[in-house]
Formats: structure tokens, sequence, C-alpha cells
């Protein structure tokens, strides 16, 4: 197995593995250190049934259910189809905002998502690139009087964010749902290391702050956090199976698809733990 570390901040190609096989107990152990080195791995070439993509994250930890049923596999619960069609199989305005802004999986959980894979269906072919940016990266860089309005504060989350459009959409189970608290900087359980797990898309503002001071400090953050030196940005082929650490990541869909063509993932996330 070879590590190729394809951008600076992060991101990571793994090559000499079948996903489709089993790993042995050091290639698992080699995968997993690249894992939480590199916050991003992706392995190219591999033709994956949505079994194998269970079985893969399953490397990583256990299958956490999406919270939302509507975008679910039809077979396979662990899964959901993230695509830019509606339901009648055509490509739609909503539907292609799905994934656009900087975010982390399920972090308006107790239990934020501990990492997700992505495995393409149909992508076009030009655009519909991934972003990713490194939080560990954002947090270290971060000027001192940044970082000590931050220290010691408390975000809160909800599923849809802030956004009143899409919340309208959403199921009023999923959106009448108590904000979630979780640490503005908040310690990796793996490696120790602290990164910034506020993002723009989720969290809607801090404990204790008059919402207005909130969403100043908070656009602070994502000035500083959102610059191109903590990024790096994957151009999907058929085959590549991506999975990227929640904990220390932000990503984002770029949604450049000129052609307005088919985009079909089958996305995975696996559990975290209360910390
Ligand atoms: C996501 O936000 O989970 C997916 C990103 C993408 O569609 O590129």
């Amino acid at each position: 197995m070879d590590i190729i570390k394809l951008g600076d901040p992060l991101l990571a190609e793994v090559r000499g593995v079948d996903l489709t096989k089993p790993l042995d107990d050091d290639a698992r152990a080699a995968v997993n250190e690249a894992f939480l080195e590199h916050c991003v791995l992706v392995f190219r070439d591999q033709e994956l049934s949505p079994a194998d993509v269970i079985a893969f994250e399953r490397i990583f930890g256990e299958p956490q259910i999406h919270v939302t049923k509507k975008y679910r596999h039809p077979k396979f619960d662990e899964l959901i189809v993230m695509t830019n069609m509606n339901k009648d199989g055509e490509v739609d305005a909503f539907e292609s905002r799905r994934g656009l802004g900087w975010h982390s999986d399920m972090c308006y959980l107790d239990v934020p998502a501990k990492a997700t894979v992505l495995h393409p269906l149909e992508i076009p072919e030009q655009g519909g690139d991934t972003l990713f940016a490194n939080m560990y990266l954002a947090l270290a860089e971060m000027p001192g009087e940044l970082r000590k309005k931050i220290e010691g504060k408390r975000g809160t989350f909800r599923f849809g964010g802030r956004s009143k459009d899409v919340q309208n959409r959403l199921d009023p189970a999923d959106r009448d749902k108590p904000l979630i608290e979780h640490p503005v900087i908040r310690v990796h359980p793996e490696t120790g290391r602290e990164s910034i797990f506020v993002n723009p898309i989720h969290t809607v503002g801090i404990v204790g702050m008059p919402d207005d001071e909130a969403v100043d400090l908070l656009d602070e953050i994502y000035a500083w956090c959102g610059q191109e030196q903590f990024q790096a940005r994957h151009q999907w082929r058929m085959g590549d199976t991506l999975i990227w650490d929640n904990r220390c990541t932000w990503h984002s869909a770029t949604g450049d698809n000129p052609l307005r063509q088919r985009r079909r993932f089958l996305r995975g996330n696996i559990s975290g733990i209360l910390h």
C-alpha cells in the first residue's frame, strides 16, 4: 500500500488496495493512520456495490444512519443517495444546492458523525468537485486575538442551520429539534489535537452571546477558516471512494456543474463517540 499526499493542507490517495476484498489487520491500521494524518483519503478505481461501501465504512467504525429519511437508500438504511435530481429524475435547482457551503456532517447531533464516505454513481463531465478545508490548521494559524475571543465558547447547532429556505423544506420531525451545543474549539478524540468545530451551514449561535454579536464572531471565524491556504479540491472520477474526518475538517460541494448534468453518489456516515 502507498499513501500519496495530494494536497498540502489535507487529502491523500491510498494506492494498492482493493476495497471489494477484506483488509487484513496491518492494512486496516495503515489506512486508519493515514486517515488521521491526512483527514481526507481517496481510493481510486474501486467498483463498489452498496454492501462494499458499508463494509468500507466498517473499517473505521459503525455506520451512522442519517436523520432524514427522504434520501435514504431503498435497500440499505446505512446509506443515503446524494443526488442533484428530483424524484422525477430531473436535475433540480434545490437538490443541486445540497452540500453547498462549508460544513461538517451531523454536527447538529449530540454525537456528530466521525467520518463520511462518498462513492459516485454518476458524475458530470465538467465540474461537480468537492472542496475540503483543514480545521486543525485553520486554528493553529489563527491570529491570537481571534483565538482569545473563542476560547471556552460553545456553539449551538441545528439541522438546516439558519436558512429559512432549508428549514421550510425539512420534515417537521427533523426541523423542530432542540439546539445542540458543541465547543467552538473541539478536541479530536483520537489525535488529541484541537480544531475549529463551528461551521457556516449548521451553527446558529454562541451560548450566552446575543445573536448579533454571535453572528459577527462566527463570521470572523468563517472568514479566517475559509481561506484557500487551508483547502484542497477533489475532482471526481468514477471509481473514487472518499472518506473524510468530520471532526477536524469542513467540506463543501462546489455546485460548478455548467452542463447541468446528473450527479449522484452513495453516501454513508460513520458514528462518532460522545466526548
Ligand atoms: C456533502 O456535503 O456531503 C457532499 C459534498 C458534495 O456533494 O460534493
